[in-house]
């Protein structure tokens, strides 16, 4: 079981500190963060959980959530940021993630766009934002950044076909106290910055994402298309050249880069 105290004692008087929940085993983080930002849990508030039996990722896919074994966590933001202006807060929740598992790691992922952490070509964590906008306001109400770590999975652990890795399988044992710790630290520096200071984060996002400079597919609306990518736009999309030397932007649907997703 995750021990509160000593999270808590990493954090040394965190201003996120006092709104931190601790649960044994729950559905979804992110499902149970979304209940609590609509009660009204004020921003800062992180959810945490020992296991989860509906872990949820990005396209409608589950995540693995092996209880013990990963970090499985959601954040609570209430930003003013109109929601159009939201690509950009999972790329910047990445670059936080990666920091965050260097620190308590030594090991520093790289991140296949647009939130998936990657070790040695395979996925070391998934990121999941999902965003409630207030149609009075025009702006966003709540975001909930969801972010899963596998740390002490051992290879048996996995189905062959996640092609997924443990900071644990990588040779580095970590607490996952001091690693929660970690993540809140690095993503209260991320959200002092999160609607003003988005483009020394994107330039980072840029150096650390493994998609650009290699070939991709992507499946867009059931349709897919071959491209090279070429960079990140200034709000996260990834920049891409087709094969008739035309460029354009993807900012959703699904991208695999050869290497990472096991296509040749
Ligand atoms: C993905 O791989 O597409 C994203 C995975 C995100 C998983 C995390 S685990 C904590 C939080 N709760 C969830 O149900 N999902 C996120």
């Amino acid at each position: 079981m995750l021990n509160k105290e000593l999270i808590l004692s990493h954090l040394q008087e965190h201003p996120w500190g006092s709104f931190l929940q601790v649960f044994d085993t729950v559905e979804s983080t992110n499902s149970l963060a979304r209940a609590l930002a609509a009660e009204g849990v004020p921003s800062g508030t992180v959810i945490l959980a020992d296991g989860q039996t509906g872990g949820r990722g990005r396209l409608g896919r589950s995540f693995d959530s092996q209880k013990g074994k990963g970090l499985y966590f959601s954040l609570i933001l209430r930003p003013e940021l109109p929601p159009d202006r939201l690509l950009h807060v999972t790329p910047m929740v990445a670059v936080a993630a990666c920091d965050a598992i260097e620190k308590a790691s030594g090991l520093r992922p790289g991140v296949k766009w647009i939130n998936d952490l990657i070790l040695r070509e395979r996925k070391l964590a998934g990121i999941l934002t999902e965003s409630s906008v207030n149609f009075e306001t025009g702006f966003v109400d709540y975001l909930v950044i969801g972010i899963g770590i596998n740390c002490s999975h051992e290879p048996e652990d996995f189905p062959p076909e996640l092609n997924a890795i443990s900071l644990h399988m990588a040779g580095a044992e970590i607490s996952r106290e001091q690693l929660a710790a970690e993540l809140i630290r690095c993503l209260w520096e991320m959200a002092e910055e999160l609607v003003s200071g988005k483009e020394a984060w994107l330039r980072r996002y840029a150096e650390n994402c493994l998609t650009v400079g290699r070939r991709v597919k992507i499946l867009l609306n059931g349709q897919e298309t071959s491209a090279f990518a070429t960079g990140i736009d200034p709000d996260g999309g990834l920049v891409v050249r087709y094969d008739d030397h035309s460029e354009g932007v993807i900012s959703f649907g699904e991208v695999s880069v050869r290497g990472i997703d096991g296509y040749i």
